[in-house]
């Protein structure tokens, strides 16, 4: 049987001198006097011997390219010894049998450029003499309480000897203003990866809209998206949403288990990863092909809102006047529609438009969903930079047991989200391969019917 066609050229692998190039910026923002500890995801039991499937931590991955579970890097900017120190399972040639091979301390050297390596079992040995002369250690607390102990617990020990030793450091400090602002910029080669992903995501969004019809299940369309992704050697970046009707209105509506009837919109929130980085994507289209009278008048306000959004996506533009453009657009249309009423400005002081859009309007994407990256410094809103990618999503819902609007509106729920590249010109639209007007959304579902 011959393998089905992929639909797009992946984009080149990311080798070991990505990695390198990172450790050297981050390097750079730590300085010597900055050690940086970054835990590997830990295996999450299903039950009895099944694991859910692994997934690496974002920023340990991003920092080694170490794909297995449970590590920890050590990251020491300017040490003689090396930089990089690494721990790691040990090799184990009877649960090798079971759960596939190890790198070990020697595959961790060999092809992750690790200067140094040891088995998980000599971190807390090994930890004071890394931390000697490091005034601060940059870790996300939090994340992992029981890793934040036994740093903590060393930092401890090395006060007490600090008579006889070195120096123990004076401050944890998080992520955000070191790693995370280097993941906030993408590079071309994370671009690349971005790109693909948004792709195939939209392939895989055009394949639901042109399965849907009256009468198929929610689970059946997301097949048909998780089947695109899969052909790629993508999986969901996040649990994909497929929302009929009223279900629309969840926000996070992920069971998939309903019939989709005869005059519902079917809402998807479905994005693929590839090899770490994920798209984000949205479209509200309608089960029998033509968006009701409806329908289509707060689908058309919630376009709107998003092009508004979408054009302040600029480099020198603060992050939050895409929120204000869509809330603008948006409430007004509330307005229009009869579903508020007063003066926008006056509406929009007083939060009345969260009723029917409470949530932001875009989060910044990249190997996470919701991905790291600050959006206020120093108070302020930051501006956008070029490298960026955020997602743009506005949408209104309306509950379906809301008694404060004309029944006609009640169950109505529409969200449209794109991925959006931050240039030095234009926006750039990752996912602008799906269909989002009426009139091409509408085309696409009759096309299909033949
Ligand atoms: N898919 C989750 C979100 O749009 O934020
Ligand atoms: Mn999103
Ligand atoms: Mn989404």
């Amino acid at each position: 049987m011959n393998a089905p066609e992929r639909l797009f050229a992946p984009p080149a692998a990311l080798d070991r001198a990505v990695f390198a190039a990172r450790r050297r910026a981050l390097a750079d923002i730590v300085g010597t006097e900055g050690a940086v500890i970054v835990p590997a995801n830990r295996e999450q039991p299903r039950n009895r011997d099944v694991h859910f499937p692994f997934r690496q931590d974002s920023d340990f991955w991003y920092l080694t390219g170490f794909p297995e579970p449970d590590a920890i890097a050590v990251f020491l900017p300017g040490r003689e010894a090396g930089e990089l120190v690494l721990f790691v399972r040990p090799r184990d040639p009877e649960r090798e049998i079971w759960d596939g091979r190890r790198h070990g301390t020697e595959g961790a050297r060999e092809h992750f450029g690790a200067d140094e390596a040891h088995t998980l079992d000599a971190f807390d040995a090994q930890l004071p003499g890394l931390l000697a002369g490091r005034r601060n250690v940059h870790v996300q607390l939090g994340d992992r309480p029981e890793l934040d102990a036994r740093i903590t617990a060393c930092v401890q020990r090395m006060r007490e000897m600090s008579r006889r030793g070195p120096a123990a450091p004076e401050a944890l400090l998080g992520l955000d203003a070191s790693l995370h602002e280097l993941r906030l910029i993408k590079s071309a080669a994370e671009v690349a990866h971005m790109r693909f992903a948004a792709r195939v995501s939209a392939a895989a969004h055009i394949a639901a809209m042109r399965a849907v019809a009256p009468g198929v299940q929610e689970w059946q369309l997301a097949a048909e998206i998780h089947a695109v992704l899969a052909r790629h050697d993508m999986e969901p970046g996040y649990g994909s949403i497929v929302a009929a009707g009223a279900n629309a209105c969840v926000l996070h509506y992920v069971e998939n288990r309903a019939e989709v009837g005869t005059d519902d919109l079917v809402l998807i929130d479905a994005g693929g990863e590839y090899h770490g980085y994920t798209a984000d994507i949205t479209r509200t289209f309608p089960a029998g092909g033509r968006y009701g009278a409806e329908q289509a008048a707060v689908y058309d306000i919630v376009l709107a809102a998003q092009q508004a959004a979408i054009d302040t996506v600029r480099a020198g533009t603060p992050v939050a006047d895409m929120h204000e453009a869509a809330t603008r657009v948006l409430t007004q249309g509330m307005v229009d529609l009869g579903w508020l009423s007063g003066d926008v400005d006056g509406l929009i002081e007083q939060g009345e438009q969260r009723r029917y859009f409470m949530h932001g309007t875009g989060h910044w994407l990249g190997m996470d969903v919701h991905d790291v990256g600050r959006y206020r410094v120093d108070g302020d809103s930051r501006p956008f930079a070029a490298g960026m990618v955020t997602t743009v999503e506005p949408g209104l819902y309306v509950p379906p047991d809301d008694e404060r609007v004309d029944a006609r509106w009640r169950g109505i729920g529409i969200r449209i989200e794109d991925d959006v590249l931050v240039t030095d010109g234009e926006p750039d639209v990752l996912t602008g391969d799906v269909p989002k007007t009426r009139e091409a959304v509408e085309a696409l579902i009759a096309s299909a019917r033949g």
